[in-house]
């Protein structure tokens, strides 16, 4: 009994933060765009997880790309600004981290 309830509560652990980061993309709308594992009008968030891989400053680099819009990374198709009125910067961290991460579900 006390082993499941050991391993319930690490399952939650794990799948807490991942379903708080892909209610955070919803509810900005990022999804409008991105999709977890194919292409969009923007790039699959797996996909942009395996090119950053490794990469120690990618993820304030993606965090500034995200708040400030650009293009030319992935096609010729431009990101938007996203203000603090869209994301806020705790929750645009959680979702570049778990972007990451390669969105896990
Ligand atoms: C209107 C469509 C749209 C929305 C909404 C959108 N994106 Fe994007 N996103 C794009 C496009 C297009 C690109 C590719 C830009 C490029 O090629 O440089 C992109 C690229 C990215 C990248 C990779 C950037 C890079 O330089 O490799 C990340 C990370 C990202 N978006 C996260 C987000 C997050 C988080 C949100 C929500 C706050 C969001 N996007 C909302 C269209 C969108």
């Amino acid at each position: 009994m006390m082993k499941m309830l050991v391993v319930a509560s690490l399952a939650l652990a794990v799948s807490g933060p991942a379903a708080a980061s892909l209610e955070i993309v919803k509810k900005a709308r990022c999804v409008a765009c991105h999709a977890v594992d194919k292409k969009m009008v923007g790039p699959a968030y797996r996909e942009v997880a395996a090119k950053y891989q490794g990469q120690a400053d990618a993820a304030a680099m993606l965090a500034a790309k995200v708040r400030n819009g650009g293009t030319g990374v992935w096609g010729a198709v431009p990101m938007m600004p996203h203000d603090a009125t869209k994301i806020s910067d705790d929750n645009l961290k959680a979702a570049i981290d778990w972007i990451l991460a390669g969105a896990p579900d």
